[in-house]
């Protein structure tokens, strides 16, 4: 099982960067974690930016050098990081995350993390991952256009202590992104052993807010709407159209969207 070993920085471009100079250079251990406290840089999918004030959030990557899985299924390591960002903030917050298909951690049906999983692979050969994991913990205010999509631990926290007129939880960063990657461990063992996500498909299926739910999956080769069903153990988001076909979609492909809201 990768054993994590931390590294910490106030400050660092990317803390995905960092583990890549880490591995160039030859000092980058399985299980390296570089975290900070503020990234200039940070990088986000699609070859967007992250942004993220200091000391509001989660920033941290870990490093690992996959064995006997192919290139092909490495993609899937960001379900995983899903799974453990939902169990790492469960248990620290007592808060519960659910989860959009396919990596969306929600709090309150809104967006709490971000994850860019990278890798470096020969043929079907990975040499290397790096997972990078953003999560919203002290944030308090969104820029308008994602107020409606995102939030953060600390807001969630203080929704909830105002319904229980009790006083909000304080949540250490340290803590969740020590339990994050304890909980990345364990999942990617499962899946490493597997070769697929069967030994983490009821965990994540018990999680995901779509389930039961009308989708609309759009499709480059047309958009459509069907019932959503859980994922199967490649991670592909099974869902039944109008006409009892099911259709296995692969979120590489296309995106899917709840017909009322962001979820
Ligand atoms: C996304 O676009 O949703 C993915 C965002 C990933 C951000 C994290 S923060 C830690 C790590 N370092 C980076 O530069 N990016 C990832």
């Amino acid at each position: 099982m990768i054993q994590p070993t931390y590294l910490y920085y106030e400050e660092i471009d990317s803390t995905n960067n960092e583990c890549k100079r880490r591995i160039a250079d030859g000092t980058a251990s399985d299980g390296l974690v570089i975290s900070a406290g503020t990234q200039t840089a940070g990088r986000g999918r699609s070859g967007h930016g992250w942004t993220s004030r200091p000391g509001t959030s989660i920033a941290t990557s870990m490093v690992f050098f996959p064995k006997g899985i192919g290139a092909d299924v490495i993609p899937r390591v960001t379900l995983l990081a899903s799974m453990a960002v939902a169990e790492a903030v469960e248990q620290c917050s007592g808060l519960s995350c659910a989860i959009k298909w396919p990596n969306d951690v929600l709090l309150d049906s809104r967006k709490i993390c971000g994850i860019l999983t990278e890798m470096e692979a020969e043929r079907n050969t990975p040499k290397w991952v790096v997972v990078g994991i953003g999560v919203n913990v002290h944030e308090k205010n969104f820029a308008s256009d994602i107020r409606d999509k995102a939030t953060s631990i600390d807001l969630a926290l203080s929704r909830q202590a105002e319904r229980e007129k009790t006083a909000p939880l304080r949540v250490h960063c340290q803590e969740i992104t020590e339990q994050i990657w304890k909980s990345f461990a364990a999942f990617y063992d499962r899946f490493e052993k597997a070769g697929d996500l069967s030994g983490v498909l009821d965990n994540y299926n018990a999680r995901l807010i779509n389930i039961g739910k009308t989708v609309r999956v759009l499709d480059p080769l047309g958009a459509y709407e069907g019932l959503s069903g859980g994922i199967d153990r490649e991670g592909r988001l099974l869902v039944e159209r109008e006409d009892g076909s099911v259709q296995k979609v692969d979120s590489g492909e296309v995106s899917v969207r709840g017909l009322y809201g962001y979820v």
